[in-house]
Formats: structure tokens, C-alpha cells, sequence
């Protein structure tokens, strides 16, 4: 009983990522799916605009950060992990993390 609880929660955890690329929001710029494909970038880009060693991300046009993700996943930017992270993205998810990390405003505190 309490084995397959676990087996049900872990290959729940595991097919939530594969979802997130099938989901219902196929919307331009969808900003409630920028939010949770968010949870993924903010484990390394401070929410807070803060540079910590890597860049922030927060408070720009549109379409200048789609300008950037472009420039990642043709390799026109060099850094690979962004190259991976950036390539498995579709246009509509980077247009709603575009619409997300947008919205965001710099906090100025520190
Ligand atoms: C494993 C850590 C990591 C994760 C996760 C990550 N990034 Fe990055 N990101 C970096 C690093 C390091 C750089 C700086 C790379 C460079 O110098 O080109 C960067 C750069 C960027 C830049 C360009 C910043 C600039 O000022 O030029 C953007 C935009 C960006 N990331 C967006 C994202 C988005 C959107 C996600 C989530 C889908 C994400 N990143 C997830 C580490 C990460």
C-alpha cells in the first residue's frame, strides 16, 4: 500500500515537466504559465532582480527577453546551460515567461 502511494506521487512528479510543454495554455504570452514555468529559472535568476553571480531577468520588454532566449537557442549565445534550457522551450512558453518575468519589478532593497 504505502510503496505504491510513492511509485503514484513519483511518476506524478516525473510526467509534471512533460505537461508543462502539452498544456492547455498555448496562448501568446500566458502569464499564469510563465509563473509556473518560472519555478524551473528562479532556482538560479534572483525573482527579486538582485545579480547574484547570475543575471537578472525581471523587468523587461517582451521582447527583448524573447530576443535573448532566440539568441540561446540558435547558439548565437554561447552559455550551455541556458542553450539547453532555452532550446527545450517552445516560442509560446518563452512569450509567457517573457509575460511573466516582465511584470516583475527590480526590488531595490540591499
Ligand atoms: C542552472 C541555472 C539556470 C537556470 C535554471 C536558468 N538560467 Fe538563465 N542564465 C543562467 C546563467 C548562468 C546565465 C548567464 C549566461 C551567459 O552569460 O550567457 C543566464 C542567462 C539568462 C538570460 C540572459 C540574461 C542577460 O542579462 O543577458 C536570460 C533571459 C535567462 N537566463 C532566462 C532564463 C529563463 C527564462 C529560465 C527558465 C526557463 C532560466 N534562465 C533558467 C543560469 C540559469
Amino acid at each position: 500500500m504505502r510503496s505504491r502511494t510513492a511509485i503514484a506521487v513519483a511518476v506524478a512528479a516525473l510526467a509534471a515537466p512533460a505537461m508543462a510543454g502539452a498544456g492547455p495554455a498555448r496562448a501568446e504570452g500566458d502569464k499564469a504559465l510563465g509563473e509556473y514555468l518560472s519555478s524551473e529559472c528562479v532556482t538560479c535568476h534572483q525573482i527579486t532582480g538582485h545579480y547574484e553571480g547570475i543575471p537578472p531577468i525581471v523587468g523587461w520588454p517582451d521582447a527583448t527577453f524573447i530576443a535573448i532566449m532566440d539568441e540561446y537557442r540558435s547558439k548565437k549565445r554561447s552559455n550551455p546551460i541556458m542553450q539547453t534550457i532555452a532550446g527545450r522551450l517552445s516560442a509560446a512558453e518563452v512569450a509567457s515567461l517573457a509575460a511573466y518575468f516582465g511584470s516583475l519589478p527590480h526590488q531595490q532593497a540591499k
